[in-house]
This record gives C-alpha cells, structure tokens and sequence, in this order.
C-alpha cells in the first residue's frame, strides 16, 4: 500500500512557474519593458529593493531547470509567455527572437515527455500600454487578441494546453484597486473596468486559439478563496456572502457564461465599467477546462458598515511565511461547492502551495512544513474528486524558489532551494517526496 492518497488514471502532475517570476534576460533579444519592470523599481515598492533582472536566470538555464524536472518525473509544465519579450511595443512588430526563447522551451518539453500548459497573461503588461491606459482602457484588449494571433502563429501547431489569463482578481484589484502590483494604481472604478477587460481578453483569446488551433484546450485561472462567516450571525454570513461575491462569483460566473452576479452588479453600481453588447457572450465561451489556484481561506465578519466586510485574522491558527492560514478543507469546500451550483468543467489546480523560510544546509534543504503542507491539501484534493468534482490535475506552485511578487525573494515557494546569489539550484526534500509520489503513482497497477 501506498503512504500516498490515490488518485484517478490518467492524473496529471505538473509544477508551475511564470515568466517575470523566474527568466530575468529583461533586456536582452529585444524583450520590451513590463510593468514590472518599471513597478520595481518604484522605492518601497518590493521588499528589499528586489527586481526581476536576474531572477531565477532561467533565460539562460532552462536547461538545468528542465533536467529538475525530468529527475522529479512530472508529466506537464505550467510556464507562462511574456508579452513584452514577443511584442515588446505593446502593438505591431512581433519580435521573433521572443518567440524562439519559448518554441525551444516547448520543443524540449515535448521531446521528453513533459506537457507544456502555456499561459498567455501572468501579469507582465507591456509598460507602454500601460501608459495608454492600462488593463482599465479597453482598447488593452484588442492588443492583447494581437499578441495572442503573434503566439498561436508560432506554437499553436505544438502546445495541447493554452491558460489564457492568471487570477483575474489580483490583475485588477491588487494591480489597479489596492496598489500593491504593478502597476500601482488604486481606483476602485479602475479595478472593476480592468477586471472587465481581462475577461473579455479571455474570451477574446479564446476565439483566436479556437480558430487558429482547434485542437487546443482552452482554460482560465481563477484564483479561489473559500469565505467562511466568523459566526452565524447574519451579519457575518451577508459578509462572507459579499466577499465571496467580489472575489470568487465575479469572476467565475462570467467565465462559465452565466454573466454577472446580480448581487454584485447592485453592490458595483456606482462604479460599474461600460459593459458593452457581445461582451458577456464573449467571456462566457465554453471552457475546456478551469483553472484554479488555491492557497488559503478567508474568515469573514461584518463591519462597521455592512457594505464593508473585514477578514478577520483568526488568532492562534497555522500560516505560512505570507501569512496565510493553512486551511486544506477550503480546497475540498470550494471546489465542492462551485461544482455544485454550476457544473464545472475538467478543472486543474494550476497552482497549491506553500511558502517558508527555507535554509540550506550541508547540500541539503529539510522544509517539513511544506511536505504536511502539501500532503494535507493533496488529501482534501482526493476528498473532492471523491465527492465527484472532474479534478484532472495538480500544479504545484511552485518548482523554483523566484521573485514573488511584492515580496521579492524574500519568500521561498520552490521545491527547489535557489541559491539568488549563485543561482545555483538544490533540491529540497520536498522535491524528493513529490518525485516519490508521482513514481507511486506511476507505478500503481
Ligand atoms: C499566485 C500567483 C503566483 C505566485 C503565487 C504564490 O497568486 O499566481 O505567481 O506568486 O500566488
């Protein structure tokens, strides 16, 4: 017997990782400027003043990065394709040398078993369309329909899997409302019209890779957060029931063609963008698969005003180094309970997982905590199927330490330890029991 839950047949087991997160090479063979490129450089912006220039350099080292995952025995990659390195104005001139870079990486995934899931926005805008305006502006997604024909030219004969957008919510709220991505914004009204476009910028990529690979799949990412009341009260469930509606309904219901929540189109009224004609028949395109990252939960209570739900910080609870609660059940409740109301398409956790202060030590890097991490949401993943969610695969997020984000490199989400001074790469034990469990699996008669 396995120590390892069992799951379906044909299972797909992948790690992830993103352009800006782990390339660096920001300015070599034509790459144009990104938002983040020019957000990180903004004084206290990042922690510690870091930027992507360097990151993971895998640029330069994707082949070690794939030996990694060949010895981890993954059956499919997870990367995502930079904007600005294919159409470094934003509009226009394709550059082909960005293409290059990532037909190499898909023909040496593919030549050793490894299945590519490409996903076209994982946030990396070009810097001049924002200057134009920015996801907010809706003329952002035509360009992006450019970029997506500039792709699919090149790899739509080789890549199966295509993800058109990454977390549409922190796109717009953290990037446009809260000010905390690039590109720094914070306007409410600009993060609900950014939210829009990014949809329809799905949906519109969608009908390009229809048509221009008809044998692709095609899915979105959403990242969901399942909202629990803190008491029964009434107040509080209308509190959980408006968080889960600004951060999981909004964004899913669209997606999956039955148009904005009526609740939340009353709550956004003062603030709503230009929701033209077409517009929610585009976004509601059938999915051949959905997406979701999940990561934590949110605990919601009422407060002073009811239009203002606060997540509260339960006290006493297990959280990793971002702060998170370690919650695995949400994982099993959330998938759960969206298959329930809306019949979801296959689905594929394209991203789970944990950060913590990682050291090295003698060659190797003991992380525990990410292990009964893992294990724990791997668990409460195997509840859902059981319960009959069409769960096809798991990402785990993520295969190298990289820039996270806000945090820079002060958070270690890898399997891979990643030496940022060296760029050297060591396994941690994470990684050899993730390896132990896909060969379990693999094995399994
Ligand atoms: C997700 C992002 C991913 C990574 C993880 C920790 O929101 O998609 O790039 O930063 O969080």
């Amino acid at each position: 017997m396995s120590k390892h839950p069992v799951f379906p047949d044909g299972f797909v087991w992948g790690a992830a990782g993103s352009a800006y997160q782990v390339e660096g090479a920001v300015a070599e063979d034509g790459r144009g400027e990104s938002i983040w490129d020019r957000f990180s450089t903004r004084p206290g912006a990042i922690t510690n003043g870091d930027t992507g220039v360097v990151a993971c350099d895998s640029y330069h080292r994707f082949g070690e990065d794939l030996r990694l995952m060949r010895e981890l025995g993954i059956g499919a990659y997870r990367f995502s394709i930079s904007w600005p390195r294919v159409v470094p104005d934003g509009r226009g001139r394709v550059n082909p040398a960005g293409l290059d870079f990532y037909e190499r990486m898909v023909d040496d995934l593919l030549a050793n078993g490894i299945e590519p899931y490409a996903t076209l926005y994982h946030w990396d805008l070009p810097q001049v369309l924002e200057d134009a305006g920015g996801w907010p502006a809706r003329q952002t997604v035509k360009a992006f329909a450019e970029y997506v024909e500039a792709v699919v030219a090149r790899l739509g004969d080789r890549v199966p899997n295509w993800i058109t957008q990454n977390e549409p919510w922190v796109v717009s709220w953290l990037g446009y409302g809260y000010g905390v991505h690039a590109p720094g914004r914070r306007s409410d009204a600009d993060a609900l019209a950014a939210a829009h476009h990014v949809l329809l910028a799905h949906g519109r990529a969608a009908e390009v890779l229809r048509r221009e690979a008809p044998a692709a799949k095609v899915g979105v990412t959403v990242d969901l957060y399942p909202m629990y009341p803190h008491t029964d009260a009434a107040e509080d469930v209308e509190a959980a029931r408006l968080l889960d509606g600004s951060r999981n309904r909004w964004f899913l219901e669209p997606l999956i063609g039955l148009g904005y929540p009526a609740d939340m189109l009353e709550h956004y009224e003062a603030i709503l963008p230009t929701i033209e004609a077409g517009d929610l028949e585009t976004i509601g395109t059938p999915l051949d698969f959905l997406g979701v990252n999940y990561y934590s939960r949110t605990v919601a209570r009422a407060g002073r005003d009811p239009a203002e739900p606060v997540a509260l910080d339960v006290p006493g609870v297990e959280r990793t180094q971002m702060g998170w609660e370690v919650y695995p059940d949400g994982l099993k409740d959330i998938l759960v309970r969206m298959h329930r109301d809306y019949e979801l398409p296959d689905v594929y956790i394209t991203e789970n997982g944990a950060a913590y202060p990682d050291t090295r030590t003698n060659g190797s890097v003991p992380d525990p905590s990410r292990i009964s991490y893992l294990e724990r949401h791997l668990g409460a993943l195997r509840d859902a199927i059981s319960e009959g969610v069409p769960v096809r695969g798991y990402f785990l997020w993520s295969l190298l330490d990289n820039f996270e984000w806000a945090f820079g490199f002060s958070r270690r989400f890898g399997i891979v330890y990643v030496d940022f001074e060296t760029l050297e790469r060591v396994p941690k034990d994470s990684f050899l029991w993730y390896r132990d469990l896909i060969a379990a699996q693999a094995s399994r008669v």
